[in-house]
């Protein structure tokens, strides 16, 4: 009877080395959500994108992109391009972010990135059961559906909110609320989450807005500062040269918050766990 236990063993052992284990890893999944700058304006100008891909957001069979069909295709800039349909789309930080994330933990596996920034929203469109909050969920679950797992928010917004006192001061509160809803219906209430201070605005009370996007106090909310990021000439967006810069930053804020990674895959660990289960309730049965 003991032979049988080794040949089980055996089998399973070689069944788990057989495993295509760096094919089994979930997609780690991320949400861009915001406004133009998260979007992408780096080299737009007059409305015509001028087509220059800086080397930091080159394609890579690693990173995907969820389409506005709804269906992963391999990621190139720009990535909003039908998602944020009534502008011109260039640069924004997500393929750099993508890059230094997959530089810098090489193990990760496939990065899934799910665009739904809208140039010109204020906080109150991305409201709990507003089209763009509905949207951003339902695109969150489509990105799901072949599996992954969603590891994080990258935001930049808040422009529009600086232009009238009163959106200005109920900024925090709204934001507090849109982290905490969206968590609460990904089901991921500790969803790393990192967000943009603004650095300049056309908006009176720039200063009001900034102050909150930096005192938020939620765990696993980060916040990188885009002071001392140049802008382009059109005085209001992000420049590609920035935006590389950006990218990196977000990386570098979501690395300090990510859970560490697990050392297998969980198929190959729950084919393991059920071999175990399977071998102690015979020696159970047995005894
Ligand atoms: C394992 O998966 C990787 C990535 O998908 C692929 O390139 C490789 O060919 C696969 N290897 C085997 C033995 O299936
Ligand atoms: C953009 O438009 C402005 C105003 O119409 C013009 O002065 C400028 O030369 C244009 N820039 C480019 C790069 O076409
Ligand atoms: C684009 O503009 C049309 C017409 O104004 C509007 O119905 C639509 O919602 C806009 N789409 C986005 C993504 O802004
Ligand atoms: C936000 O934008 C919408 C649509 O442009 C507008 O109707 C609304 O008044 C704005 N709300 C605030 C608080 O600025
Ligand atoms: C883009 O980001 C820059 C840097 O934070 C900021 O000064 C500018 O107001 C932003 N523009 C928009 C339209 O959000």
């Amino acid at each position: 009877m003991l032979s049988l236990v080794w040949l089980i063993l055996l089998t399973s052992s070689n069944l788990v080395r057989t495993q295509n284990i760096s094919h089994a890893k979930p997609k780690s999944i991320f949400i861009l959500a915001g406004q133009s700058n998260m979007s992408g304006r780096g080299g737009v100008t007059n409305g015509t994108w001028d087509g220059i891909v800086p080397p930091q957001c080159q394609p890579n069979s690693q990173i995907l992109r969820l389409n506005s069909e709804l269906k992963w295709e391999t990621a190139h800039e720009p990535l909003h391009r039908d998602i944020d349909v009534n502008k011109t789309c260039g640069i924004g930080p997500g393929m750099v972010f993508a890059n230094s994330i997959l530089e810098r933990e090489s193990g990760i596996g496939e990065i899934g990135l799910v665009p739904c920034a809208i140039g010109g929203t204020n906080i109150s469109e991305w409201a709990r059961g507003s089209s763009l909050y509905n949207q951003l969920v339902v695109r969150a679950q489509a990105a799901l559906n072949h599996g992954g797992l969603i590891r994080g928010i990258l935001w930049y917004q808040g422009e529009s909110d600086t232009e009238n006192r009163e959106d200005a001061r109920l900024y925090k509160g709204r934001l507090e609320k849109f982290f905490t809803d969206v968590r609460s219906d990904l089901k991921s209430p500790m969803l790393p989450v990192v967000q943009v201070a603004l650095a300049s605005g056309q908006g009176k009370y720039l200063h009001v807005v900034r102050k909150a996007q930096l005192e938020i106090d939620l765990p696993n909310v980060r916040c990188v500062d885009a002071k001392g990021l140049q802008l382009q000439p059109d005085g209001l967006h992000l420049g590609s040269a920035a935006q590389v810069r950006l990218g990196k930053m977000l990386a570098d804020a979501f690395l300090q918050i990510m859970a560490p990674l697990p050392v297998q895959s969980s198929a190959s660990t729950r084919f393991h766990n059920f071999f175990l289960d399977f071998l102690l309730s015979w020696f159970r049965y047995k005894s």
